[in-house]
């Protein structure tokens, strides 16, 4: 299964999901790629590659058609490959656009090696550029982290009404697997009202759990772990535990 975590907004915790759900996913015994498709390769680098590793990256994957195999890198943690981004995905995003079958190099590239993983979560760039196009056509699932705050709402439905565009102009759809909520401070009164809502709006595709701040998931990163190796006790590592659980019975895993 292919998952992309989108959303077009930055900060609303895609890199941070990504990598944990990820990391969860292997931690539960599935074989999982995290692929990383955001210029800044902040997938990569918080799971501790340096930047002199990051290349080759995801860039010479879809522009040059650099067999998957010689850009993954293995054993990252167990069970846990990456595939990492770079610098170089802002420029690939630009040159994409001349590209015939521009929306489909991720797919072909990610489908070379989809036997090997049995999930793949991509951790797409902050816009919905010709990037998050390719992970969307490349994907089976989407998933929308979602940080409750002022504009969030408008902000959904712009992304919801954008994928459902993309959705009808390519041949490929895929399904929502859900919205999670994240980075979310419960003393709030004003991000208690969001996340009511949203779960209002959105009805069943608003996982269940979510995703509180936790000082531990910003350090994490820092210390090039995921949640689980960083601080396994923490309220975070807790809550991206019971999504991945959710996650695996929305996709019925
Ligand atoms: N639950 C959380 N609690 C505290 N900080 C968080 C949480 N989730 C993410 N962050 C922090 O918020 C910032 C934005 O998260 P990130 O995952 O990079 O978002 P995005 O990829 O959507 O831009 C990062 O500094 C990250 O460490
Ligand atoms: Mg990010």
């Amino acid at each position: 299964m292919i998952v992309a975590v989108i959303n077009n907004k930055g900060g609303t915790a895609k890199t941070t999901s990504s990598v944990n759900l990820a990391a969860g996913l292997a931690r539960q015994g599935y074989k999982t790629l995290l692929v990383d498709l955001d210029s800044q390769a902040s997938a990569a680098l918080s799971l501790g590659m340096s930047r002199e590793e990051l290349n080759p990256g995801m860039s010479e994957a879809i522009m040059d058609g650099m067999p998957m195999e010689e850009v993954i890198r293995s054993r990252i943690s167990a069970g846990l490959d990456i595939a990492p981004g770079g610098m170089d995905l802002a420029n690939t995003d630009l040159n994409l656009a001349d590209i015939p079958g521009r929306e489909k190099r991720l797919n072909i590239q990610l489908q070379r090696v989809a036997g090997s993983y049995d999930w793949m979560v991509l951790d797409c760039p902050p816009s919905l550029s010709l990037l998050s196009v390719n992970a969307l056509v490349a994907s089976d699932y989407y998933l929308i982290p979602v940080k409750p705050e002022y504009l969030s709402m408008e902000g959904l439905a712009g992304l919801n009404q954008s994928v459902q565009r993309l959705k009808k102009g390519l041949r490929v759809a895929p399904t929502l697997l859900g919205i999670l909520l994240t980075i979310v401070h419960p003393s709030s009164r004003a991000a208690r009202q969001v996340m009511q809502r949203i779960r209002q709006e959105y009805g069943e595709y608003v996982f269940q759990d979510y995703v509180r701040q936790d000082v531990r998931l910003l350090e994490a990163p820092e210390a090039g772990r995921s949640i689980f190796d960083y601080a396994p006790r923490s309220n975070g590592a807790m809550a991206y535990t019971r999504t991945v659980k959710e996650l695996l019975a929305r996709s019925q895993q």
